[in-house]
């Protein structure tokens, strides 16, 4: 088991280049099951959840290689329609594969994803979506078995009880081979679903309406091959400009996606950190001491406040001046991080989906472990920005999202090392 040892109260400063969207690698690796052909996807993270994507790729008989960031994947061989239980258990995000199964194929057997470090994550809206666009589902022994009557899936309205990341790019992958339109209301406007969407159309998918709120879909027949650059990683961003926010100093993050960070970039400008933003750089120095944020942070749908930043501004805000509020409303599960920030001298009450965040002068190290990844990256930018030794254990977790952490860390100067 690795472990992360961080020597805390050093400031940050330097530049470092973001790296491609986990959120959106997934889905997209998926959909290169839909071409039939090869796809080259750039920018591509080297993190183990997309190593997991690859495996199931290679389990139903597509190729994937990898060099550098950028993966070659061939799904013309594609040969079988059923994920084994232990890669769906790997992690959560398998279920897209069904989607894109289905609109490959138009058959699949999967089962419930792995895991509930978030706390309860039903399927539900995909499974009523896909029934509804002429898929029958059965449950055999615990496996999903999905089949469209005429082996192709059927074009529908569909309307969102809420506007699931997962459930809209299921439907997304699943409707651009069916058979006529497909409109989804209340669809997810996150900036990935647009991502999942610029590849698609670049495999010849004809998709309209991605970033608002009704994506409007025309089945065509065949897709084919492309070349696909992945958007850069908003969510590490936010991380590491939590980190200086935290432990004090100056970054530059280059290949940033700004308009896409806007609704966390003006939550952090209010504890008067200065942020500019140039192109696709964006460069913050943090003041001398952290003020906390008057108005509450709570975390939507975007363009809301995203849940996956809530964690690490929570670590940079522990130690701010004043007292700073969170509501999570994404996710039943989302603040196990909270005991290791205790544990490191901050001062937070939970109470059901608020966390009260009073600030403490310092913050010091301690021993915690990774509850999950965004969990496991706040308890980084703590550990940074505390007096004295941290050991964080649990790391796969943060390995899941964060590409060579440790090694941009040291090289804005912090002191991290893997154990
Ligand atoms: N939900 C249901 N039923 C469903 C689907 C979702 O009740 O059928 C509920 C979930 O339980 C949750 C809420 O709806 O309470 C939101 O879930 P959503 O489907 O939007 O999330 P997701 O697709 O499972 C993706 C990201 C998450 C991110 C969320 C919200 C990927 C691979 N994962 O998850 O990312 O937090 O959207 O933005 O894209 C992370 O990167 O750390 C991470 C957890």
């Amino acid at each position: 088991m690795q472990k992360f040892i961080v020597e805390g109260g050093r400031k940050l400063r330097g530049e470092i280049t973001l790296q491609g969207s986990k959120n959106s690698s997934l889905p997209i690796m998926a959909a290169a099951i839909l071409c039939g052909e090869e796809c080259t996807l750039r920018n591509c993270p080297a993190l183990t959840d997309v190593y997991a994507a690859s495996r199931i790729l290679n389990c139903v008989g597509c190729r994937c290689m990898f060099s550098g960031n950028t993966a070659v994947i061939d799904s013309t061989s594609l040969s079988g329609t059923e994920i084994p239980e232990e890669l769906m258990h790997e992690m959560r995000s398998s279920i897209i594969f069904m989607g894109a199964m289905l609109g490959r194929t138009g058959e699949c057997t999967v089962s419930v994803p792995g895991g509930c470090e978030l706390g309860p994550r039903p399927i539900d809206m995909h499974l009523a979506a896909m029934k509804k666009m002429g898929v029958d589902i059965r449950d055999s022994g615990g496996q999903i078995v999905c089949r469209t009557r005429k082996g192709r899936a059927k074009g529908t309205k569909l309307s969102l009880s809420f506007p699931s990341v997962g459930a809209t790019e299921n439907i997304i992958l699943c409707a651009v081979t069916a058979e006529g339109e497909t409109v989804i209301n209340n669809a997810a406007r996150e900036p990935e679903i647009c991502d999942l969407c610029g590849f698609l159309r670049a495999c010849g998918a004809d998709i309209k309406g991605d970033g608002g709120s009704r994506i409007v879909i025309n089945g065509r027949e065949q897709l084919h091959g492309c070349d696909y650059a992945i958007m850069p990683d908003r969510i590490a961003g936010a991380t590491y400009l939590s980190m200086t926010a935290a432990a004090g100093g100056e970054i530059i993050l280059t290949e940033a996606c700004v308009p896409e960070m806007e609704p966390f970039l003006n939550v952090l400008e209010q504890t008067g950190c200065s942020i500019y933003s140039r192109g696709s750089r964006i460069y913050l120095r943090s003041g001398s001491r952290l003020r906390a944020v008057s108005d509450r942070i709570r975390t939507m749908p975007h363009p809301g406040f995203p849940t996956d930043a809530q964690a690490v501004l929570m670590a940079a805000l522990a130690a701010a001046d004043g007292t700073s509020v969170f509501e999570e409303n994404i996710f039943d599960c989302r603040y196990r991080h909270t005991e290791a920030l205790v544990k490191m001298g901050a001062d937070i009450q939970v109470l059901g989906k608020v966390a009260i965040v009073r600030g403490v002068q310092r913050l010091h190290g301690a021993n915690v472990e990774a509850t999950d990844l965004r969990g496991g990256a706040a308890m980084i930018c703590a550990a940074l920005a505390a007096e004295g030794t941290s050991e964080i254990t649990r790391i796969e977790h943060i390995n899941r999202g964060y590409e060579k952490i440790e090694d941009a860390v040291t090289a804005l100067g912090g002191s991290i090392r893997r154990a």
